[in-house]
């Protein structure tokens, strides 16, 4: 079995860090895009989206002659003859919160007409449950022996994607023993100090996936519930993580309230969730109550702010940061679209900045009232009545009362992401109201 080509269907923040990274690896690969903007931007070496490190080691793996873009899969497939082809597409969610599957279907029918000998069909796209013993079944049905899937999801992380990539907590396999061992073997140079490789049936490997973006999600959800109520009691919910972060039964990691959980997986991945255990009558109700919390998270300010701003039309609010997280451009699902589109309904003028997402958000907000797009964090705070801190991005945290006083002549914080010292600011005279903190 050659090891030594294979192409990476879809190049978003997964396919494309998986593509340039297998790369840097050693390997020959064809990445496929079929928006046709997107391919543009890449075959000039330059990443369509903000991702810290990728620009860099594309360039690296074109001038190499390892990486090479293709506008579709049968072009890329003829000129590479894959063994491996990774199905990195998109799988957004449907109306009624079940996975829409269009462009991993379009993929598999693709590969199954081109391929030009047995291949290893990879699922790097996170899917439903039974998605992979589906496709197994439909690919025999079509070509016996042609195919052989095997589910590999994802865990990276925005904003720290490729080094996530170069070296994962663990890879997860699922699939026949011989597609599992044989596409285990591209993943040697990854999985060093011991690493491990995971290998498992694709029903688990996909529920695995689904089951680890819920329980991030749960802890912050419920985080953020004791915030609700440290609100209420005058406790201090930064205090009280640090108590739940040192008990080592606890731990420490996603476990910091703000306005919520946002981005392309966790929302979408929880109603994916839903959506199976309801189809299969199991008892969805926590992943509901999580998923139900987190969207009134979003809005954990506004009480405040009609009170203290009863004249919407009167006042303007400064939103900084607009992407779901730091260091991505990525807008989807952010707190941010929600509270700019729920201040916006009650009328008020907003000012938005984000270092990154601006571009993203424009294209978002397009319908939005009484909005202006800041091109830096100066402009944004100019003439505002209050701010809110929606992104922790390192130039919002490293504000100071003093900085601030030269650039905002309001009173108002409103600090989403719990990252500015409320003592400070109180003392220097503003109202700081964070989540869970006074
Ligand atoms: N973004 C993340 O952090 C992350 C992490 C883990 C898993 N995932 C999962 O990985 C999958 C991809 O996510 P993403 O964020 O990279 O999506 P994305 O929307 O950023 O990228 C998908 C890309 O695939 C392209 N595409 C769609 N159909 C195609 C086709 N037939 N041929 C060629 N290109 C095609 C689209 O044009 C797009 O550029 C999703 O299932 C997602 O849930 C995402």
């Amino acid at each position: 079995m050659e090891l030594d080509s294979l192409i990476v269907v879809g190049a978003g923040y997964v396919g494309l860090v998986a593509g340039t990274c297998f790369s840097s690896a050693g390997f020959t690969v064809g990445i496929v895009e079929k928006n046709q903007e997107k391919l543009k931007t890449l075959k000039t070496g330059v990443c369509p989206f903000y991702e810290p490190g990728l620009s860099e080691l594309m360039r690296e793996g074109m001038a190499s002659g390892n990486l090479t873009f293709f506008s579709n899969q049968e072009e890329a497939m003829k000129a590479l003859n894959p063994s491996f082809v990774f199905c990195a597409v998109g799988t957004p969610e449907n109306s009624d919160g079940s996975a829409n599957l269009t462009y991993v279907e379009e993929t598999i029918h693709e590969a199954i007409k081109v391929a030009q000998k047995s291949i290893y069909f990879v699922i790097k796209s996170t899917v439903p449950v039974g998605t992979g013993k589906r496709l197994q079944k439909l690919a025999d049905s079509k070509s016996p022996g042609k195919l052989m899937i095997v589910n590999n999801p994802e865990f990276l992380r925005e904003g720290t994607a490729v080094s996530d990539f170069l070296r994962p907590e663990r890879v997860v396999l699922g699939g026949s023993d011989e597609a599992v061992e044989a596409v285990g073997k591209l993943y040697n140079s990854f999985l060093l100090n011991n690493r491990p490789l995971i290998k498992t049936d694709s029903t688990s490997a996909e529920l695995g996936k689904l089951a680890a973006n819920l329980l991030l999600a749960s802890r912050i959800t419920l985080v953020n519930q004791v915030a609700r109520l440290a609100a209420s009691t005058g406790a201090n919910i930064r205090q009280i993580e640090k108590i739940l972060q040192t008990d080592s039964r606890i731990g420490s990691k996603y476990l910091y309230s703000g306005l919520g959980f946002g981005g392309s997986c966790f929302p979408k991945d929880i109603e994916s969730f839903i959506h199976i255990c309801k189809s299969l009558g199991v008892d969805a109700s926590v992943a509901e109550a999580i998923d139900d919390f987190n969207d009134t998270q979003k809005l954990f300010f506004i009480p405040d702010i009609e009170k203290e701003f009863p004249a919407a039309g009167q006042t303007t609010i400064s939103l900084l940061g607009l992407a779901f997280k730091p260091e991505t451009d990525d807008i989807r699902e952010s707190p941010a679209l929600a509270l700019a589109q729920e201040l916006s309904k009650k009328g008020y003028k907003l000012k938005v900045y984000d270092p990154k997402a601006m571009d993203n958000f424009k294209a978002w907000a397009k319908e939005l009232k009484n909005i202006e797009f800041s091109s830096n964090l100066e402009a944004c705070l100019k003439d505002s009545n209050a701010l809110v801190i929606v992104t922790e991005w390192q130039e919002f945290q490293r504000l100071s009362p003093s900085r601030l006083a030269r650039l905002y002549t309001g009173k108002h914080i409103y600090d989403g992401k719990n990252v500015l010292d409320a003592k400070d600011y109180k003392s220097a005279g503003y109202r700081y109201l964070g989540v869970g903190i006074q």
